[in-house]
């Protein structure tokens, strides 16, 4: 029991480690992103997306990625059934914290993202993996993949982008819990600081989905 106990401590601060490491790889993942929305040459983005694909640091740093998207997804999984498992025994009330409402359905929300990473992994990453990427033929950066013409072909197709659109509001919903749960877990609770954090986790899933969203969005609309 005790040992049950401790071990899913474990799990849980080793989740939040990873959610938090796999939060700045969304900000960082953005930040590139929306260089399609002010280079409408693309160039500035395939270059980027060049260097992220042949730096040997960040081709190892990837894998280190992978690795936290499935450590995460694992233990949340079984977290969340431990979790199913023990409540009718020992709980009556449920066992979240009842301020966030999205704190209920992190396993659901959870599994959405899970599903969007496979078919959004299978669309760009993967074709670039088997080299089925449209070369680019002119100018200095002949020879390189043309990333961004993939990314605007997807998100000119209006069934594509109403699918990243509700995946990303979902998205948006996982990480305005996953933020403050997850300085929970590690134990950073303080009566002045809490209120900060759970302010900060707010901002930080608005921040991250809006600048998402505009990227299908404005690409579809005015691009
Ligand atoms: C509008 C939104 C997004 C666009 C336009 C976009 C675009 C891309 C592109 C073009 C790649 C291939 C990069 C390359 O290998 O050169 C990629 C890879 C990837 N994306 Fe996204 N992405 C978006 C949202 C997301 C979200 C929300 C997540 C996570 C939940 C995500 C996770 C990943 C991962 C893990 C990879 C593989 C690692 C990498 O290549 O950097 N992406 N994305």
């Amino acid at each position: 029991m005790g040992s049950t106990f401790y071990s899913s401590l474990t799990k849980k601060y080793v989740m939040s480690l990873a959610g938090l490491f796999l939060m700045t790889f969304l900000f960082v993942h953005l930040a590139i992103n929306l260089l399609l929305l002010f280079d409408d040459s693309r160039g500035l983005f395939n270059q980027v997306a060049h260097f992220m694909g042949t730096n040997p640091f960040i081709q190892t740093f990837q894998w280190v990625l992978f690795g936290g998207f499935i450590i995460h997804m694992i233990f949340g999984v079984i977290l969340q059934i431990q979790n199913w498992m023990a409540r009718p025994k020992r709980y009556k009330k449920k066992a979240v914290s009842e301020d966030n409402y999205f704190s209920k359905f992190m396993i659901h929300t959870g599994i959405v993202i899970g599903i969007f990473l496979v078919i959004h992994l299978t669309d760009f990453f993967l074709k670039k993996i088997g080299g089925t990427v449209p070369e680019i033929h002119h100018g200095n950066l002949a020879g390189m993949e043309d990333m961004g013409i993939l990314v605007f072909e997807k998100f000119k197709m209006i069934g594509y982008v109403i699918f990243y659109v509700v995946a990303l509001v979902i998205l948006g919903f996982h990480l305005d819990h996953a933020f403050q749960s997850a300085f929970q877990s590690l134990g950073l609770n303080h009566k002045k600081y809490t209120p900060v954090i759970k302010w900060l986790s707010h901002f930080v899933a608005i921040v991250l989905a809006v600048g998402y969203i505009s990227i299908p969005v404005c690409i579809y609309f005015f691009k």
